[in-house]
């Protein structure tokens, strides 16, 4: 006999698990369903962001910028530390623990929200009386009936043709993230937000670190100038990173691997290290949902089709995050998520694309939210620009990083804020100011007159906004 449900989930990330939290706060009967195991077997929901993506990677940052610190800008402080070491397997095991803390806690909260979660794999089989029912083939099979099923199954790494991932030399982001030793080289494909993340993580511990990037570009989404400053400071740490190559036969060995690629030049090139990280992109996962099985429409690139509304072309299947259009953010994913639950309730559920923050976790760190200098030239619409540099912002002086700055764009005519864009200490957190003004179409003069905490990084905000009228203060 199935179980019913009003709701069912598949895929317990971002996307799916706050979907079904929303779905059981609107009082839907509600499952989740999620395959991904911990190493003894067990549930680990919280999908790619939990288990190997935003969570672990942003530990891993942590714990190389406190060894950066300690080597490098401690003296500065008056502090001497010598001897200053990493055991890499606590480090790696410090990030297990934190995965692990949000493992549980999404289990906590599936209780409090009296989510059922099924943990095992989802799929859709046609049910005999028409429609369809979901499958659960885990330690034990069950069959769920649901009225609405939101797809929420992500996306995996995507391999160098002929390179499959082994992930002990050739590895993924997940391989990249329990490397158990600081390689003495490490070679990285794709100079994206994955190939500079994991690179900063593993140069910071030591390793000489080269990425190979396909385009002549250095960030071609990111703001030039900002992506121009970012550059210049990955050049200064010593993170090799070379543009406009194409990589050709990858071979591994006893000695690690060897890659063989042609330079921006059309040289050919060879790089020899002790593992190779491929960051070139995700591909959406619908593997063993049986899309076939119910018509489920996918795209060229196997992502599963949707409307504005997350609605997919199957009656009462809805579809979100990594698995469907549009960025892979975790945020975006949640957002999605929100929005599907509240329109399955019959409300207006939000999603506005034009205020998706982005944020790359370096030193220094990159944000943005809106429109690129590029962008506007390119959609030809007529702005002013405002930027202010770290070096002059008090705070910064203060913490001892003054690298970047905050650059605003507006429309030339109304003011109102187009874009932010951000390189420099903690933009992470600076980034949700420009996010909240550009949500409630703040103009430039709006955030140049609100009281900004002095000294703080924020400030170098406000500044910009009056750079962007040509009256800074303190610069
Ligand atoms: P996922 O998180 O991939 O979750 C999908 C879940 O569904 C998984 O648990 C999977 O096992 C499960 N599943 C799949 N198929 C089935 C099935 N048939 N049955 C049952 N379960 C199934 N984004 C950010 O916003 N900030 C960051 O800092 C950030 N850092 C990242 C770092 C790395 C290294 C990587 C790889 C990604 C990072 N991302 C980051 C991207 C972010 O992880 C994704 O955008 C996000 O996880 C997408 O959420 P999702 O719910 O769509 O899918
Ligand atoms: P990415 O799309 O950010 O970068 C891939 C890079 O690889 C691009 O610069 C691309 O030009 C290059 N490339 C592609 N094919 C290549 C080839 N054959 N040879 C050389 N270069 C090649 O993808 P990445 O870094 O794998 O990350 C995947 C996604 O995960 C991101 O786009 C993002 O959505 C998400 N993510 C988000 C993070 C965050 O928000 N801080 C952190 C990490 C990942």
């Amino acid at each position: 006999m199935s179980k019913q449900f009003d709701v069912i989930v598949i895929g317990g990330g971002p996307g799916g698990y706050i979907a079904a939290i929303r779905a059981a706060q609107l009082g839907f009967n509600v499952a989740c369903i999620d395959e991904w195991k911990n190493e003894k077997g067990g549930p680990a929901p919280g999908g790619t962001c939990t288990n190997v993506g935003c969570i672990p990677s942003k530990a891993l940052l942590q714990s190389s910028e406190h060894f950066e610190h300690a080597n490098k800008h401690f003296a500065e402080h008056g502090i001497t530390a010598t001897g200053v070491k990493m055991d890499v397997a606590k480090m790696i095991a410090r990030k297990d623990t934190v995965v692990k803390q949000n493992n549980d806690g999404i289990l906590y909260l599936f209780k409090k929200n009296k989510v059922s979660f099924f943990h095992g794999r989802g799929s859709f089989v046609k049910a005999a009386e028409g429609g369809y029912e979901i499958k659960v083939a885990g330690a034990a099979e069950e069959t769920l009936t649901g009225k609405q099923i939101v797809i929420a199954t992500g996306s995996n790494a995507r391999a160098l043709p002929g390179t499959p991932f082994d992930e002990e030399l050739v590895l993924s982001n997940d391989g990249a993230l329990r490397v158990g030793a600081v390689p003495k080289k490490l070679g990285l494909i794709g100079s994206g937000v994955i190939g500079l993340e994991m690179g900063s993580v593993w140069r910071r511990l030591g390793a000489e670190v080269t990425i190979l990037e396909g385009l002549p570009t250095f960030l071609g989404a990111v703001d030039e100038q900002i992506a121009k400053e970012a550059k210049k400071a990955f050049d200064k740490q010593g993170l090799k990173i070379e543009l406009g190559v194409k990589v050709g036969e990858i071979k591994t060995g006893k000695k690690g691997v060897s890659i063989a690629y042609t330079n921006a030049k059309g040289e050919a090139q060879s790089l020899d290290v002790d593992k190779l990280i491929v960051s070139i992109g995700r591909v959406p996962n619908t593997i063993g949902l049986n899309t076939e099985a119910v018509g489920l429409a996918l795209d060229e690139r196997g992502a599963v089709v949707v409307d504005a509304d997350c609605k997919t072309n199957l009656p009462g299947v809805w579809a979100v995050g990594d698995v469907v259009r549009g960025p892979m953010l975790a945020h975006k994913a949640e957002e999605e998520g929100v929005a599907v639950a509240e329109r399955i309730a019959g409300q207006h559920g939000h999603v506005n694309f034009n205020t998706i923050p982005w944020v790359i976790y370096t030193s220094p760190e990159i944000a943005w939210v809106g429109r690129t200098e590029q962008q506007l030239k390119a959609d030809g619409v007529k702005y002013k620009a405002g930027s202010f540099p770290f070096l002059a912002n008090g705070r910064a002086r203060a913490l001892g990083d003054t690298t970047g700055m905050v650059k605003m764009l507006a429309d030339a005519d109304t003011d109102e804020i187009l874009g932010v864009h951000i390189v420099g200490p903690m933009a992470s957190e600076l980034i949700s100011e420009a996010v909240v003004a550009m949500e409630f179409k703040a103009s430039s003069e709006d955030i140049a007159r609100i009281c900004h905490a002095h000294p703080s990084l924020s400030e170098a905000t406000k500044e910009a906004a009056l750079a962007v009228d040509k009256r800074t203060l303190n610069f």
